[in-house]
């Protein structure tokens, strides 16, 4: 018994000693024992990308103006910091082969930007291509890595969203691929500053046996559009792995069923990116935003709003601002949810489409997340038993039914403190009052005062939604769940959780 304790000291006193970060003549930063091959990305980027509302009508004070707002409204305390510029945004080189601004579009140049946006306390992302081009067809940084990493860090970029396009050819098997994002990676390493490095292959050469220890996020899919399950042949794959032609125009369901095959390599330090979200831009009803957003956060997909938020509704202002689903998405767990099964409804939509889905994760803290997804037509009763919600848990060979079907369960309905339609209003007309996370509010959280990993530790009322009823042992959740709407339920072992008020 002595020994055991003994041995278990010496475990903890070597893990709490820091070891210093260096960098290899190669260029690459090392960090011993660190989860991501650059410090960064331990938890999902959350930010905004103008690309899914604006495409190429940026500017200086399109990025300014809507960092304010994200401020303002709560966004940024939310956690959502990364503001990213896309595409379109530069004039050409220069003589010395260096990136140049357009000056139209950003007057003053981009460090002013950057430095406008670090005053507001947020980061400041940028976007370039590993091809001669970019996609709009602006001068891309192949060849011209070191360059334009140099350029990156000298304006103060926080954030590289790296496209495929124009790549001459350099793809097709993951080695090729690996190394041309390599090279870029290498180059913003050596610039000193850390840069999140955010791959954007859209799946090609399967990213997601690679990007790990060169990258902090890479998409697996082409790019998503605002429909929530309509086929469109642009985006012909059903699945990420083989998928010879990512194309875009992909639907949230299409891009959501790709990642069951490959949800266990998400991970800290490198995600797996399903891409920007939708939610605000109109071609999806709120049980269809709801779902997206949802299954993105229990995904640990980086959150990046996708739309104006100059002229956000407070219905999509409350779907961004739901703290109990940010905080599955922010939990350091930073795993894949399980798809459990997935099954053929009859009740088809105007697309033909029409399936079920329960999709599961277990989270840092011993509690199990579920999502009951109903893809048909109309509200239907659906049911998620013990066994499948806790099926991984009774393999590993031992013939045993799983211990977790012994207990009962606390369900807490994760949407149910979704801000009122007034509340939201108030955050965007600056009447709310501010939050701290000291706040015994039921709605709101503010992760800069409090992350959501210690508000988590804390049992801080927010992050846990309402409880709805309990789960017997071994047996059956059922819910009513509308038409391509989600319930999203937190399982907390009965009685766990009684918020700790003293710690708060
Ligand atoms: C695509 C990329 C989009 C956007 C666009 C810009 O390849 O997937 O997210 O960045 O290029 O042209």
């Amino acid at each position: 018994m002595m020994l055991k304790r003994l041995r278990c000291l010496i475990v903890n006193a070597a893990l709490s000693v820091q070891i210093a970060a260096y960098m290899t003549p190669e260029g690459n930063v090392v960090i011993p024992g660190a989860s991501s091959y650059n410090g960064l990305g331990l938890v999902p980027q959350m930010g905004w990308d103008n690309w899914n509302s604006f495409g190429c009508n940026v500017n200086e004070s399109l990025l300014l103006q809507t960092a304010k707002a994200m401020a303002d409204y709560g966004l940024r305390d939310l956690g959502y910091n990364y503001v990213v510029l896309d595409d379109c945004w530069s004039q050409g080189r220069n003589s010395s082969g260096y990136l140049v601004e357009n000056p139209i579009k950003f007057p003053n140049g981009m460090k002013h930007v950057a430095d406008q946006i670090h005053a507001l306390g947020m980061k400041f992302g940028m976007y370039s291509s590993a091809g001669i081009l970019t996609c709009g067809r602006y001068p891309g940084s192949l060849g011209y890595e070191q360059k334009d990493a140099d350029v990156f860090a000298s304006w103060g970029v926080d954030y590289l969203k790296y496209d495929n396009c124009f790549n001459m050819g350099q793809s097709g098997t993951p080695k090729i691929s690996f190394d041309r994002y390599n090279v870029m990676s290498q180059a913003l390493n050596k610039t000193g500053r850390p840069i999140w490095y955010s791959m954007c292959n859209w799946g090609d050469d399967n990213p997601f046996d690679w990007a790990y220890s060169i990258a902090n996020s890479y998409r697996m899919s082409g790019d998503i559009y605002d429909s929530f399950n309509r086929p469109d042949s642009r985006c012909p794959c059903d699945e990420a792995i083989g998928c010879q032609w990512p194309g875009f125009h992909c639907s949230v369901m299409n891009i959501l069923n790709k990642m069951a095959a490959i949800q266990a390599r998400t991970m800290s330090g490198g995600f797996a990116d399903m891409d920007m979200l939708e939610v605000g831009n109109g071609g999806q009803d709120d049980n269809e935003y709801v779902t997206h957003f949802s299954l993105w956060a229990l995904m640990s997909s980086p959150l990046l709003i996708g739309t104006n938020v100059l002229t956000l509704t407070p219905a999509n202002l409350a779907i961004y601002s739901n703290p109990a689903v940010i905080a599955l998405n922010q939990d350091p767990s930073a795993g894949g949810g399980i798809r459990k099964w997935r099954y053929s409804v009859e009740d088809k939509d105007e697309f033909g489409q029409g399936e079920i889905s329960l999709w599961t994760r277990q989270m840092q803290n011993g509690d199990t997340v579920i999502a009951l997804i109903n893809g048909g037509n109309s509200t239907r009763t659906m049911n998620a038993t013990a066994k499948d919600i806790f099926l991984d848990q009774a393999t590993a060979g031992t013939f045993m039914p799983a211990a977790e079907l012994k207990e009962t369960w606390d369900v807490y309905d994760l949407w149910a403190n979704r801000l009122s339609t007034t509340e939201a209003a108030a955050l965007i007309n600056g009447t709310a009052p501010t939050i701290t996370s000291a706040s015994n509010s039921t709605t709101r959280y503010n992760a800069t005062a409090m992350s959501f990993e210690k508000g988590l530790q804390n049992n801080a009322t927010a992050l846990f939604g309402t409880r709805v009823g309990t789960l017997a042992p071994s047996g059956t959740w059922t819910a009513q769940i509308p038409r391509h709407s989600t319930g999203l339920y937190r399982l907390r072992k009965a009685g766990s959780g009684l918020r700790k008020r003293d710690e708060l």
